[in-house]
């Protein structure tokens, strides 16, 4: 089979065994590496021999890299344009972050190793402990957990710990907001607790009167992100604090929308106990598909015995990996945690020093300027915090141009694709009609933002004009549009699906 086009954006590209032929000569194994390999498999179980050949397609080397390199120009990356999916931090990633974080005496490391040879690693670990801990105003940091949602476990997990130690385990509920991500309440109930969900109040911030009247003996903790999932600073939050510790919980911090006020607030100075940091986010490693994850876990002085194990302990001569935390909730992954975002994220703050504001201020300032442009649209409003500035992110309702017109936050959605724009997350947080969750960070040029709120303002002028042309998009991407009611149902999503739920019947 031959492709249908050669042009950037691929349609149909087809897989790389259609793009086979016997009929072409490839690959050969040459006599020498025959009898090897016939030595070989006298040698193997009868039992570990392949009964066929495998199907390895058979085409030439470029063909190979044509193919991948045609693939790779279907997807949309941060490298090649503005990624302002909300929640998610998606910033330009430096390269020389890649470049020094993969060099051989990294990536050549194994955990096995003894002490004393990995101790450039070990010292790197060290200083992240600390200096995360400055970050947030805590104690120390756990580098261990893998992810965002398993620093939310360890938190809840050390909080369930804690209780326990005190004799308060019947403190069995967290509270959390109903503008939460999702991990948040997952996590909570993985460590056993009952989630008390609490709304928010016209402004945005959580609602403390609602929050005053499930506050009780039974109130284990709350977690809390701050600026919200709406992108705005909890302005209550040392009543929130005062609230929690005042009947003996314990606040936790999600991290995760930390980069609109890093350097400026620390979560610890707000009264949080605990607080995770998505590394790959805030810290310059890419997030999601782009690798794996890190989701520091700092928590202030009285917490430190609880935290995963190992920690990495200075002796004034050598960095020793510490197991004998009295109070260890255990190990939250294997070995260290992902040492390459780890170190990223330590060249990241090598990088900036004392200018780690600016990542704020900039991310802050390009919010805000996009919010101006597109709430001065039709049929564009905010639902909360009316005339409040926005931290790091900002969430718009497309529910009026949805009535007017009958066009939603999804055709907007693909509408933006269509003209070349990754869109950004849509229909979260749930209490917002017809949302779209847009973070910008501070890698974006005023002239990108321009770009896409320009965008945004004609397709509103279609979708007012000619409402189909909005609905018939996209047109000009690799694939059409999805049904995305089927796409989001877990039997569609086969191989995974199919393996975990191996996994869960055994
Ligand atoms: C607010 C918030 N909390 C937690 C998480 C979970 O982080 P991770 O995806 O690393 O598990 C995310 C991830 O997008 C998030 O946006």
């Amino acid at each position: 089979m031959v492709p249908k086009s050669f042009r950037q954006a691929v349609w149909d590209e087809p897989l790389i065994f259609e793009l086979s032929s016997n009929a072409k000569k490839t690959f050969e194994i040459d006599e020498e590496f025959k009898d090897y390999a016939a030595d070989a498999m006298r040698k193997l179980p009868v039992e570990a021999l392949r009964k066929e050949a495998p199907a390895i397609p058979n085409i030439s080397e470029p063909e190979v890299v044509r193919h991948y390199t045609r693939l790779s120009q279907m997807a949309y990356g941060v490298d090649q344009g503005p990624v302002p999916l909300g929640s998610c931090t998606m910033k330009y990633n430096p390269k020389i972050d890649e470049e020094l974080a993969t060099l051989p005496y990294i990536t050549d490391l194994h955990p096995y190793q003894d002490e004393d040879t990995v101790q450039g690693i070990l010292e790197i670990i060290y200083l992240m402990q600390k200096w995360l801990a400055e970050i947030t105003g805590t104690y120390i940091c756990s580098l261990q957990p893998p992810a965002g949602a398993a620093g939310e476990l360890t938190g809840a997990l050390i909080i369930r710990k804690y209780l326990k130690e005190k004799g308060l385990s019947d403190k069995d509920e967290m509270i959390v907001p109903e503008s939460a991500h999702g991990t948040n309440p997952a996590s909570a109930v993985m460590a056993g607790f009952k989630v008390v969900k609490v709304p928010a109040d016209s402004e945005g911030n959580t609602d403390l009167e609602s929050l005053k009247s499930v506050v009780g003996e039974r109130t284990a903790g709350i977690m809390l992100t701050n600026p919200s999932t709406l992108g705005l600073f909890e302005s209550r939050i040392l009543e929130i604090s005062d609230l929690i510790h005042g009947v003996g919980g314990l606040l936790y911090y999600d991290g995760a929308n930390l980069n609109g006020i890093l350097g400026i607030a620390r979560p610890g100075d707000m009264g949080f106990d605990i607080t995770h940091l998505n590394l790959h986010k805030t810290f310059a490693a890419p997030h999601g598909g782009g690798g794996p994850g890190a989701g520091a876990t700092c928590v202030k002085k009285e917490l430190a015995d609880y935290l995963p194990v190992p920690i990495v302990d200075y002796d004034g001569r050598k960095y020793r990996l510490r197991y004998n935390l009295p109070k260890t909730i255990g190990r939250m992954t294997w070995f260290y945690g992902n040492i390459v975002p780890m170190v990223k994220s330590f060249i990241y703050l090598m990088m900036l020093g004392p200018s780690l504001r600016e990542v704020a201020e900039i991310s802050v300032l390009n919010t805000n300027y996009l919010m101006r442009k597109l709430t001065s649209l039709k049929g564009v409003s905010l639902v909360y915090g009316e005339g409040r500035w926005r931290k790091h992110e900002v969430v718009i309702s497309f529910d009026r141009l949805h009535k007017d017109t009958g066009v939603s936050a999804e055709d907007v959605a693909k509408a933006l694709l269509d003209r070349g724009f990754h869109a950004p997350t849509i229909y979260f947080p749930l209490i917002v009609p017809e949302a779209h969750m847009i973070e910008l960070t501070e890698t974006e040029t005023r002239e990108n933002i321009d770009a896409i709120a320009n965008a945004y303002e004609e397709i509103v002028r279609q979708a007012y004009e000619d409402p189909a042309k909005v609905k018939d998009t996209p047109r000009n991407t690799s694939i059409g549009r999805l049904d995305a009611l089927v796409g989001n149902h877990p039997k569609t999503v086969t191989p995974s699906y199919k393996y975990m739920s191996r996994l869960r019947t055994g």
